[in-house]
């Protein structure tokens, strides 16, 4: 059977560390209040000059230099992002001229949080359906440019970095089992950046506003995540015919490390068979799950034949989740 498999993994995380004690001196908060609500100790912040390809630039060469194949035999490069270079090209046009990728299309996605799977579910209709072989896909995120740093409500919560795998089609046993995606957009207002689009424009009155900021309604957002990823992640184990205890990792996305606990707990696995580095990036949005698989990959986490489960829930609101076969 055709199957699309993951045969590598590459992640990139900026060198500069934003300890909760900076944090402390920023805004009214409080180490222990970050560490309790949400496990987050810190968070990495990219420099000035880095944009999202350039993350996504070092996580694709790494992915790229253990899959043993050149940029040139890439078919497709899907960038998942909210924080691209720009609006113009797509960061998936600004990576592939970095990496030398001349032979790939590519293009980006806006699925928040939630943006890794969905790509990954873009990437298996192509292999599936044979239009492509071998696919680039990358989650990235610079969301510390677009965090207000006076505000307390988010700027405790995000991260920079990113990641990537190499996708190609096999005929064994092992890939994506499953990968399912959903949206509800009544629900847009609970997380947005609502400036710099054709609804608010980039203005004097959209800076002094401060529209260009990611803005989230967090404890509402809490409440539809916890029941939401509850039923999705039953769902996803019921209609691939296996049981909890079949799943040697859940990488799920790395918001707030009660969501994750809850959905484990809704599982009954064990803390210790979750990918966890949310206390290390904080919430790196598409990032997230990628650099979670890459962890886990690189510190022999995962092995041959294992099942992992991947999750996530963000901006949209979006979700989605994924059973892989390794
Ligand atoms: O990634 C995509 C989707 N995102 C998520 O899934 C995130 C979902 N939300 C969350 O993770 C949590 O809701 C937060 C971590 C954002 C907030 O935790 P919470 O337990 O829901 O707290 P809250 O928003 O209900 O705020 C409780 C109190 C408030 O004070 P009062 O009104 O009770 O006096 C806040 O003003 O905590 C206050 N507060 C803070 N205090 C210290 C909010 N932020 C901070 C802060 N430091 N950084």
């Amino acid at each position: 059977m055709l199957r699309t498999k993951i045969v590598s993994t590459g992640s990139y995380l900026p060198e500069r560390i934003l300890s909760n004690s900076e944090l402390e001196k920023m805004v009214d908060t409080s180490d222990q209040w970050i560490t309790e609500r949400t496990g987050i100790k810190e968070r990495r912040i990219a420099s000035n000059d880095q944009a999202v390809s350039d993350l996504a630039f070092e996580a694709s060469k790494l992915a790229l230099e253990r899959a043993q194949i050149s940029a040139k035999d890439i078919e497709l490069i899907i960038v998942a992002t909210i924080t691209g270079d720009m609006p113009v090209p797509s960061s998936g046009c600004i990576l592939q001229d970095k990496l030398g990728a001349v032979n790939a299309a590519a293009f980006d996605i806006n699925a928040a949080c939630s943006g890794f799977i969905y790509g990954l579910s873009i990437a298996n209709a192509y292999i599936k359906s044979g239009v492509y072989k071998r696919i680039l896909l990358v989650g990235a995120e610079v969301l510390s440019k677009f965090t207000n740093w006076k505000d307390r409500n988010t700027c405790v919560l995000f991260g920079d970095g990113a990641g990537a795998v190499i996708l190609e089609a096999t005929d064994g046993d092992q890939g994506i089992y499953s990968v399912d995606i959903y949206s509800d957009g009544s629900f847009a207002n609970l997380l947005n950046l609502p400036g710099g689009g054709s609804k608010n424009p980039p203005s004097p009155e959209s800076l002094k506003n401060e529209l260009h900021y990611l803005q989230m309604k967090g404890n509402e957002t809490f409440k539809v995540a916890v029941k939401t990823l509850e039923q999705l992640v039953i769902s996803t184990i019921e209609k691939n015919n296996i049981k909890s205890s079949d799943i040697k990792l859940l990488i799920p996305h790395q918001a707030n490390l009660r969501i994750i606990s809850a959905t484990a707990s809704r599982l009954g696995m064990d803390m210790s068979r979750v990918m966890v580095n949310l206390n290390k990036c904080g919430n790196t949005s598409a990032a997230s799950i990628p650099i979670a698989l890459d962890e886990a990959v690189t510190s022999g986490r995962i092995e041959k034949n294992d099942y992992i489960l991947l999750e996530a829930f963000g901006g949209g609101l979006t979700w989605a989740s994924a059973l892989i076969k390794w």
